[in-house]
């Protein structure tokens, strides 16, 4: 039997529901992911900018981030360049790392494709080791189809 929808997932569904502006979809996701994953010092989104062929920093929940990451730079550039989802269970032994916050120790990345394009990733840092399971990454992936049916096309 398929597994069910997630809870998160439900919630993040009905909450987006009747809205079609992008920024509002991502930053009502991002406070969602922040209420309700335990565990967690930020949540946010890195979009694809076209223009400058680099990721922006979206809306988010948590400390103040780094505004602009290269393709390939750090978990963010390297899940966006690779189009695979990252789980890094310590920061400190991922080669490239960028240190926004001092307090985070794990971090998961998840690219985000809307209409066949990608648009840019959900990242999620946390201040424990090895945080984050495969079985998250399978939920937060569902979490990202499902935002990402709720966006718009690429900046
Ligand atoms: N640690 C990320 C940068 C973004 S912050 O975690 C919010 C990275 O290495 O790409």
């Amino acid at each position: 039997m398929e597994n069910p929808t997630p809870l998160l997932v439900q919630q993040l569904d009905a909450l987006l529901a009747n809205e079609k502006n992008s920024i509002a979809n991502l930053a009502n996701a991002s406070a969602l992911l922040m209420d309700t994953l335990l565990d967690i010092n930020w949540a946010g989104f890195y979009l694809f900018d076209k223009n400058a062929n680099e990721l922006i920093l979206g809306p988010f929940q948590g400390k103040v981030a780094c505004m602009h990451i290269a393709l390939n730079s750090g978990v963010v550039g390297k899940a966006y360049a690779t189009k695979q989802t990252i789980i890094v269970p310590d920061v400190h032994a991922f080669p490239g790392h960028i240190a926004c916050d001092s307090a985070s120790n794990a971090e998961i990345v998840i690219p985000i494709v809307v209409n066949n394009q990608y648009y840019g990733v959900l990242d999620i840092d946390s201040p424990s080791l090895d945080r984050f399971s495969e079985q998250d990454a399978k939920t937060l992936e569902i979490f990202v189809t499902t935002l990402a049916s709720h966006l718009a096309e690429p900046l």
